[in-house]
């Protein structure tokens, strides 16, 4: 499937760097920006220009680039206000922890955060930085403030840092950032839509301190959330437990087992238009869990299983089903399974994916099966995948 999401080429965006070693991948993010015939004016912190010139970014934009609250190229001396006035967008890419920061109060005290102080267009952050700044009180307590706002935030991404740390805030790659803002500046495929996502394990207690669980992440459904979100849907996120973040806009319940879970997706059956099942059912609960720690015997022990609800196939075979969406998570003869899977629980589209090549990582790669045969979606971060599920979704549904 090719179908890569572009911003539009009448989009004015105002690309803002600030000072991070991230910056040098707002040269790459501006170039795919202009490739796509945007409109892209660079507004500079004097930090960030001690990390790439302003030169690099106007020779890629072919625009003058601004870093001073007092440049007289602009007229009548308004250039926090002028700069931002034609714009669809202000991104700040890279986005370090003191920009945020004052984001989050107010501040204004350069051209670029007096800019985004004086805004009346949508603003996104790329935030960039240490792991350790990044997991910070503050600054968590920041990005909630900016969520609060209204203020989109793309990533950050988990990886090797330019430091050598490891962890969570590391800017987003160009590609996903460019991705996440061609959704921004779309309107909706999925506008008016309500949808709800299974994601994450499933947790089945043995006792009171062991259980039966699996090796999902929660990352696939997550990112299938905040995917339907940037297309305009309300989102209900039906999730097993995860160390993921709720994304922005959506709405969360939390449950434990399968039981749990097939109750809280049935309960909301009738306020949905589109089902996406994404979570990694356990297919048995133990039977008489204990509600005492069990204690060490000395021969073996057997726990007896009895099988879980079927939470797609109750969905799918409703009397009025919501659009259900399966995913097929395989080791071997993915093709094979996830046919006989869209048969058996009757589903419009299954996406299958090998789990050893899905289950715990940063990206994935899908395919989709439905009624017109087997549609590739190419291996990309797990947003990036997300979203081109979502199109396919919207599709096949009429809305695009
Ligand atoms: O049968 P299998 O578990 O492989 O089917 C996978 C698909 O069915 C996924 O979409 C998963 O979320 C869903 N499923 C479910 N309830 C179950 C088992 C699987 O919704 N008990």
């Amino acid at each position: 499937m090719t179908g890569t999401s572009n911003v539009r080429s009448n989009r004015r965006v105002l690309l803002g760097l600030t000072g991070g070693v991230a910056a040098y991948k707002a040269a790459e993010l501006a170039r795919r920006f202009v490739k796509g015939g945007a409109d892209v004016r660079v507004v500079m912190t004097r930090a960030a220009c001690g990390f790439i010139t302003p030169a690099t970014m106007q020779a890629l934009t072919g625009q003058p680039v601004f870093t001073d609250m007092w440049d007289t190229r602009i007229a009548d001396g308004m250039a926090h206000i002028e700069l931002s006035r034609d714009r669809d967008l202000i991104l700040i890419a890279p986005a370090s922890a003191d920009f945020l920061a004052k984001l989050a109060t107010g501040l204004a005290d350069d051209l670029l955060s007096t800019l985004c102080l004086a805004r009346s267009c949508p603003l996104a952050v790329a935030p960039a930085m240490n792991v350790e700044m990044w997991n910070q009180a503050a600054t968590q307590r920041n990005i909630a403030q900016l969520r609060a706002d209204g203020i989109s935030i793309f990533g950050p991404g988990d990886g090797e840092q330019a430091c050598g740390e490891m962890g969570l805030g590391r800017m987003l790659e160009p590609a996903e950032i460019h991705d996440a803002v061609a959704a921004l500046l779309t309107p909706g495929t999925l506008s008016g839509k309500r949808v709800l996502i299974t994601a994450g394990p499933t947790y089945e207690p043995i006792d009171t301190v062991r259980g039966i669980t699996n090796q999902s992440s929660g990352r696939m459904g997550y990112a299938v959330a905040q995917a339907a979100v940037d297309a305009g849907a309300s989102v209900t996120l039906v999730t097993g437990r995860t160390s993921l973040p709720t994304p922005a806009g959506v709405v969360r319940v939390d449950v434990v087992t399968a039981r749990e879970m097939h109750t809280a997706v049935m309960a909301r059956t009738n306020e949905c238009d589109i089902f996406i099942a994404v979570a990694a059912v356990a297919d048995y609960h133990v039977v008489d869990a204990r509600n005492h720690k069990i204690k060490r015997g000395d021969g073996g022990m057997t726990v007896e299983l009895a099988p879980n609800p079927d939470i797609l196939a109750d969905v799918a075979s409703l009397e009025r089903p919501p659009f259900c969406v399966g995913f097929a998570a395989e080791t071997e003869n993915m093709r094979a399974y996830a046919q006989e899977k869209r048969r058996k629980k009757r589903v419009p589209l299954i996406a299958a994916n090998l789990a050893q090549e899905a289950f715990g990582r940063e990206d994935n790669a899908l395919t989709l099966f439905d009624d017109a045969g087997e549609h590739e979606i190419a291996r990309a971060p797990k947003i990036v995948v997300a979203r081109r599920l979502v199109e396919h979704i919207a599709s096949m549904l009429g809305l695009r």
